[in-house]
């Protein structure tokens, strides 16, 4: 594999999202466009995360790119201690 995810922020990001629309979610991490693909995974072996949101509203996305839930944020954020945007993303992945 060429390249691994960075961590973009150690926070997730709140949108907006509409019912029945499409997003890509960053996985790479490197993004302008945080929590979304902005093509910045050019060259890598990694793609962004195409969802359809199921509602529309307020949710938050994952943007240290280690969520088990990802795209969205499930608190992984909160153990990822001394590690700063920019690192690499840890295997701290859970798979529930
Ligand atoms: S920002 Fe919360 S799990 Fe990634």
């Amino acid at each position: 594999m060429t390249g691994v995810p960075i961590i973009a922020a150690k926070t997730p990001a709140k949108v907006e999202l509409e019912e029945g629309k499409r997003y890509f979610w960053c996985q790479c991490g490197r993004s302008k466009s945080q929590p979304f693909c902005d093509g910045s995974h050019k060259g890598l072996d990694i793609e962004p995360i195409s969802f359809i949101a199921e509602k529309t509203g307020a949710a938050f996305l994952c943007q240290c790119k280690a969520s088990g839930k990802a795209p969205f944020c499930d608190g992984t954020h909160t153990r990822l201690d001394d590690l700063n945007p920019g690192d690499p993303v840890p295997d701290t992945r859970q798979s529930d």
